[in-house]
């Protein structure tokens, strides 16, 4: 749930800021559609590779950093014992008339443990050294969003060393939802993790009403692989981060991951959305509450380590709370810890002219929080864009004029 309100009103809405994460998101509601059609899609592109043994792999195309040793866990069967659904939340008042999605997360919000198909154990080197990692980016990402995923590891979610710190990766994921599309997803994840040892997939149905499960999974993942990280980035797989503007800064923030931060998109003073044709669409069976503590917009965070496990910790007595960035939200409060706007954010919200070409300069990127609707292509090239090491802002430069 994410600034719903302001996407409301206007398609392209930029927030000034002297920093770090550029967000290129669609609102999730919006996306909707043309991610089941592109997760087809993507889907049977990869099932054709998957055919043809004797091609090269459509993975192993523009690695650009060296990967660390990685574990890839054995498929084994599974070590827990499956959680059972809740049979007795048919009876609560109206639940027949709830939409589907809203009836599994009741029927399974009390499930919070579940088994790891894919690792990636040496992610921080032992726990004992994880505190050498600087920076782990943890991007929740679907099964079918493959190439998302290709582009983030080319460009700012690359595993490196900048400004003498480490950089890590790790995707999450659970399995797609569809039994034959799911196996042949976990199959690709599983190819993909060999490849690049950045993913984490668990054996849960990876749907909107799952990412808090994702979320509660991962800091507990953090807990006994990389417990000493010092900063975690959270964010989506749709976005652009700038991580050189995000180390940047948080190399200037006190106590090295020891003290609580969490900063983003803050947002304050709502509530659950109670019209039924919402994608956030949470009726009273699910919270009777009609406020959200305060929050940030789950799209892209940054969290310290010290926050992080004081979430996993608090995770453990809160319930599932269906949309993942309100119940870090809901952790934080009850830990008596407050999340941020970043310091920089100026929400002052300064229009953009429409045309893709003008919104397309690279010295934008050295101050803009947010930018919707750039499609993944436009990574890569940005990304390269801010990194041209003739670079001079403060002139105009038409990147497009020089492809
Ligand atoms: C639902 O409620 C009825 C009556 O209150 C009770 O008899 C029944 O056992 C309940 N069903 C479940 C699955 O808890
Ligand atoms: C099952 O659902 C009922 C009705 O909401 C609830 O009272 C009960 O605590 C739930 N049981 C578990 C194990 O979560
Ligand atoms: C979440 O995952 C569990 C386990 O796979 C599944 O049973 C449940 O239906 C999922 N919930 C939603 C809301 O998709």
């Amino acid at each position: 749930m994410r600034y719903q309100r302001s996407w409301r009103g206007s398609e392209f809405k930029f927030v000034r800021i002297p920093l770090l994460l550029l967000q290129v998101k669609m609102p999730r509601r919006w996306c909707h559609k043309a991610e089941a059609v592109a997760l087809g899609l993507i889907g049977f592109t990869c099932v054709l590779f998957l055919l043809q043994p004797n091609k090269s792999s459509p993975i192993s195309r523009g690695r650009a950093t060296p990967v660390p040793p990685t574990t890839v866990a054995p498929r084994a069967p599974d070590p827990l014992p499956e959680c059972r659904e809740n049979a007795s939340v048919a009876n609560i008042s109206g639940f027949a008339q709830l939409p589907g999605h809203i009836k599994d997360f009741l029927r399974y919000k009390h499930c919070k443990e579940f088994p790891l198909l894919l690792n990636v154990a040496e992610k921080c080197g032992s726990p004992e050294t994880s505190f050498e990692v600087f920076l782990l980016l943890a991007i929740k990402s679907s099964p079918g969003n493959y190439e998302r995923r290709e582009i983030i590891r080319k460009t700012w979610g690359q595993e490196r060393m900048f400004a003498g710190v480490h950089i890590r990766r790790v995707f999450l994921t659970g399995v797609a939802a569809d039994a034959r599309e799911g196996h042949k997803l976990s199959q690709l994840l599983r190819l993909e993790n060999k490849e690049h040892g950045d993913v984490l997939q668990w054996h849960f149905v990876d749907s909107f009403f799952n990412l808090t499960l994702k979320q509660v999974l991962f800091h507990a993942w953090m807990e006994t692989r990389c417990p000493g990280v010092r900063f975690v980035f959270n964010g989506d797989d749709d976005v652009f981060a700038n991580t050189d503007n995000i180390v940047q800064y948080l190399l200037g923030v006190p106590g090295a991951g020891d003290q609580h931060l969490f900063v983003g998109q803050l947002i304050t003073n709502v509530g659950p959305i109670r019209e039924k044709w919402s994608k956030y669409y949470v009726p009273e069976q699910v919270t009777a509450s009609k406020s959200y503590p305060p929050y940030c917009g789950g799209g892209g965070l940054l969290m310290s380590g010290y926050t992080s496990r004081t979430i996993y910790q608090k995770s453990l007595d809160i319930e599932l709370f269906p949309i993942d960035d309100v119940y870090l939200g809901m952790c934080l409060q009850k830990a008596g810890l407050a999340p941020a706007s970043h310091m920089g954010i100026r929400t002052v919200g300064v229009r953009v002219p429409s045309s893709t070409l003008e919104s397309f300069d690279p010295c934008y990127y050295k101050e803009l929080l947010l930018v919707h609707r750039f499609v993944p292509y436009e990574m890569l090239v940005m990304w390269q864009a801010i990194h041209q090491p003739d670079l001079v802002c403060g002139k105009k430069v038409e990147i497009y004029q020089s492809l």
